[in-house]
């Protein structure tokens, strides 16, 4: 049992290049999975999150101009990403048209300009583990994900398309799905634990 979880935590990895791109998902796993999510922690169990799962290709297309377009812009400003990152997330985003389903988590509510730090966290952290677990869920299921925040850049153009009322629902990522091409998933490429980690009091890390 810990040795299964442990394997999840570590293999459940952004599957791009190994995406089954084109395939499409029966929508009873998404729906599997999203009833696990939907058991994850959130501010006040407040659940202001909302899913809106998308397998429409057509609607897919919509997105994807958009994800592309701001995609486009983000690699020509950011210079210092990982080659291999950067290689695998510039696939995704030249084939998210044909990617089989995306996942929009969104929150109710928008935060203010100048939010306080326990606003901010207690708001995307309202969603996130929710969006890890379905992930996490989605590899016990053998599909691959990935989560994106690309298209942020135009969230109110992905709003229209979407139909999510802008001015009161925020959207937080999209989440890729699909089957995974080929065999078993590596563990991350990570600094190890103990470089990272301080007992009792703030060291500045090791690596
Ligand atoms: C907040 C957040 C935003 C991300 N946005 C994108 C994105 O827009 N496009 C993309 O291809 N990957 C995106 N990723 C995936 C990361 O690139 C990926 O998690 C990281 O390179 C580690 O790779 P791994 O998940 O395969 O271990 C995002 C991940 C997080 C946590």
């Amino acid at each position: 049992m810990i040795g299964d979880l442990d394997e999840a935590l570590a293999t459940t990895r952004s599957i791009r290049r190994r995406l089954a791109f084109g395939e499409p998902v029966d929508r009873a796993l998404i729906r599997a999975c999203l009833e696990q999510a939907v058991q994850a922690p959130n501010g006040g169990n407040r659940q202001g999150w909302r899913f809106v799962v998308v397998d429409d290709q057509t609607v897919i297309g919509q997105f994807a101009d958009y994800y592309r377009k701001a995609s486009e812009a983000y690699f020509a400003a950011d210079t210092g990403m990982d080659p291999q990152v950067r290689e695998a997330a510039q696939l995704l985003a030249r084939r998210m048209h044909e990617v089989p389903a995306l996942v929009v988590g969104c929150l109710a509510g928008r935060l203010a300009p100048g939010a306080s730090a326990r606003e901010m966290s207690g708001f995307y952290g309202s969603i996130y583990p929710a969006l890890w677990s379905f992930m996490l869920a989605a590899s016990a299921r053998r599909l691959g994900t990935s989560l994106t925040t690309a298209h942020l850049a135009y969230e109110r153009e992905v709003a229209d398309v979407l139909g999510i009322p802008y001015e009161t629902t925020t959207q937080v990522a999209a989440v890729t799905v699909g089957h995974i091409l080929g065999g078993g998933v590596g563990r991350g490429p990570r600094r190890p634990a103990d470089e990272v980690l301080a007992w009792n009091r703030w060291r500045e890390s090791a690596g």
